[in-house]
């Protein structure tokens, strides 16, 4: 029997999370699959050529407990790539949002991906493996309106790129910089459809770019020429004129 290298994929049943799912399987992988409920991570497996290979896991990453129960329940799975995907945002003025849900912004895309990752870890370098943070654009610059958002992606970005170069030669890292891409995740936030659109890029665009840098060894990656210019235009504009220009354009 072969025995395949296992994946865990964080956020498997949202739009990147689909599509990395799909390029993984491809690969001969065989998936851990994430999600916060198995009705929806169902729905991922129906796409898999092989369902019967993977492992669904369902967990909710803003509690720590809950982390917790998910590295305690693939503490015996040789794991070969991690793929910390899940994550949202909210779209309001920080004053007007809930707290507790802009605390779970940062639980879920910045505490989360560090406790796994730091669990992973060894088992990761002994397989000589891979790891893909999903990062975003929204890490490059403060961003109003979507405070958190921004912070979490922010640490995430830069977490991410400290441990790429700590771990140079020993396991290849990708810190995936995307921008608009038509997942759910502005239903998920409450921020506007159309804003941005002419930066939108496919979701298959952004996770063969990832994978195609993780085989190269690794690296930074914005993917796509629409999220190349959105990049070069947020990092060549002085910050008190992005700042300026996101709070008029992301205003409520
Ligand atoms: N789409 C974009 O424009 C864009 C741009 C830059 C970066 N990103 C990043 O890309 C990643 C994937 O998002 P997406 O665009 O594919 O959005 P999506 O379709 O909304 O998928 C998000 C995934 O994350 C999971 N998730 C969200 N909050 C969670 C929590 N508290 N606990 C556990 N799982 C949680 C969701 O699970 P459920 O199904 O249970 O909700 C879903 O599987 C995110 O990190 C996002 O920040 C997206």
């Amino acid at each position: 029997m072969t025995v395949r290298k296992s994946v865990l994929l964080t956020g498997a049943s949202g739009g990147f999370g689909m599509a990395f799912a799909q390029v993984l399987e491809q690969e001969g992988y065989r998936l851990l699959l994430h999600g916060r409920n198995t009705s929806r991570l169902q729905l991922t497996l129906g796409v898999l050529q092989h369902p019967e290979r993977h492992r669904l896991l369902s967990c909710e990453l803003s509690a720590r407990k809950d982390v917790d129960a998910l590295l305690e329940s693939i503490a015996d799975e040789d794991v070969f790539g991690l793929v910390n995907n899940a994550g949202h945002g909210i779209w309001g003025s920080f004053e007007q949002c809930e707290g507790v849900a802009q605390a779970d912004v940062l639980r879920t895309d910045l505490m989360a991906p560090v406790m796994i990752a730091h669990a992973l870890l060894p088992r990761l370098k002994r397989a000589g493996g891979f790891m893909i943070n999903v990062s975003s654009l929204a890490g490059e610059a403060p961003l109003p309106y979507m405070s958190t958002y921004g912070a979490a992606k922010a640490g995430l970005t830069f977490w991410s790129e400290a441990l790429r170069a700590e771990l140079r030669g020993q396991l290849r890292i990708v810190t995936l910089a995307p921008g608009p891409s038509p997942t759910g995740f502005r239903k998920v936030s409450g921020a506007p459809m159309g804003k941005g659109s002419f930066f939108s890029t496919p979701i298959t665009t952004i996770v063969h770019a990832a994978m195609r840098c993780m085989h190269q060894g690794g690296g930074y990656c914005v993917p796509g020429w629409r999220h190349r210019l959105l990049w070069l235009l947020i990092t060549c504009t002085p910050r008190r004129l992005i700042l300026f220009l996101m709070a008029h354009y992301l205003r409520p």
